[in-house]
C-alpha cells in the first residue's frame, strides 16, 4: 500500500518537511519538521510549524510519529514543539550517540549532557519497523552524511534525508565529523537497488533557476543524478566529493542547529534569569 504523503517546503533553509498517513486511518507520521529562528534576534518561533499543524488538525491526522532523518546542521528541529502541540513519539537512528558524543566535545558540554541518545523517545536501529495505520515504517541505516543518518521506507515510498538531493544538484557534504564519502556511496547504491519506480523523498531542494522539487524516482536518480549518476564508480565520487567538500564553507545554521538538534528540539536548560543561552566556539572551526 502506497502512503499519502503531503509536503511543506520551508523556504528560508530549503527545507522539506513531509506529513504521511495511510488514507484511511487517523494516524500520521511528520518527518524533518522545521522550526523558524531568527539568528539575528536568537529567537525561535512556530509560523511554519503551525501551518503544518493546522492541516494536521484540518485533516483530523493524530500525531504518532516526529522522525528525523539525522541531526540537521542547517535547520532547527521542530520536533519537541510539535510533540507538545499534537504528542507523538520523537524517534532518530541509534547511532546518533556517535554524534552527539562528537559534539560535547566541541561545545564543552559537562555531565548534565549525556550522549547516549536519551533525549530522544525512541532510537532506531536498522531495519527495525514501526506501526503507521495500516502502513509499516522501515528504518533504514544510511550514514556517509553523518554517521547516524537513517531513511525511511514508508510503504515502498523512501524518505532519504540527506543522503541525496535531486538529480541536477547531486549528494550532500561528507566532511562534518563522522562523515564519510565512502560510506555515502555505499548507503546511495542500496537506496538505488529498490526497483526503478521507485519514488525517492529528498530533505532538501536547493533549485538552480527551476521550481524546488521534493520527489522523483529511483530510475532518474540512476540517469541523471550528477554525483552518482550513469554509473559513477566510488573512487570517482570519493575523490569529487572530498574536493567538493574543501571548498564549502560552514552552514550558516550549524552552530544553533546542532546544540539544539541534539537535545531533540528541547533548548539548554534555562539559566537562573530565566533564558535559555547556546554557545559558540571561538576560533575552533
Ligand atoms: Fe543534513
Amino acid at each position: 500500500m502506497k502512503p499519502q504523503v503531503k509536503a511543506f517546503f520551508h523556504k528560508p533553509t530549503f527545507t522539506y518537511t513531509y506529513v504521511v498517513y495511510d488514507g484511511k486511518n487517523p494516524q500520521c507520521a511528520l518527518i524533518d519538521p522545521v522550526l523558524d529562528f531568527d539568528y539575528k534576534s536568537g529567537r525561535t518561533s512556530h509560523e511554519s510549524a503551525d501551518q503544518v499543524i493546522q492541516w494536521i488538525q484540518e485533516n483530523q491526522l493524530e500525531l504518532s510519529w516526529i522522525l528525523e532523518t539525522h541531526a540537521h546542521a542547517d535547520h532547527i528541529t521542530g520536533a519537541k514543539y510539535f510533540q507538545q502541540q499534537l504528542g507523538g513519539e520523537i524517534a532518530i537512528g541509534d547511532h546518533i550517540h556517535l554524534v552527539q558524543g562528537v559534539f560535547k566535545k566541541v561545545f564543552n558540554y559537562g555531565d548534565e549532557f549525556i550522549a547516549n541518545g536519551q533525549q530522544f523517545d525512541r532510537l532506531l536501529g536498522d531495519n527495525i519497523t514501526l506501526p503507521l495505520g495500516a502502513l509499516e515504517i522501515k528504518v533504514l541505516h544510511t550514514p556517509g552524511h553523518t554517521p547516524a543518518c537513517v531513511s525511511y521506507d514508508i510503504g515502498g515510498n523512501l524518505f532519504v534525508g540527506d543522503t541525496l538531493f535531486m538529480p541536477d544538484v547531486g549528494t550532500a557534504r561528507c566532511d562534518f565529523p563522522g562523515g564519510d564519502a565512502a560510506t555515502l556511496y555505499d548507503s546511495i547504491q542500496m537506496l538505488l537497488s529498490y526497483p526503478d519506480e521507485t519514488a525517492l523523498y529528498m530533505c532538501h531542494d536547493y533549485p538552480p533557476e527551476r521550481e524546488a522539487r521534493y520527489m522523483c524516482t529511483v530510475a532518474e536518480q540512476k540517469q541523471d543524478n550528477i554525483h552518482v549518476g550513469r554509473g559513477t564508480s566510488k573512487a570517482d565520487f570519493v575523490a569529487m566529493r572530498s574536493s567538493r567538500d574543501a571548498t564549502l564553507e560552514m552552514p550558516a545554521l550549524i552552530l544553533p542547529s546542532i546544540q539544539i538538534n541534539i537535545r531533540a528540539g528541547e533548548l539548554p536548560d534555562a539559566e537562573d534569569n530565566g533564558t535559555s543561552y547556546l554557545k559558540l566556539p571561538l576560533n575552533m572551526f
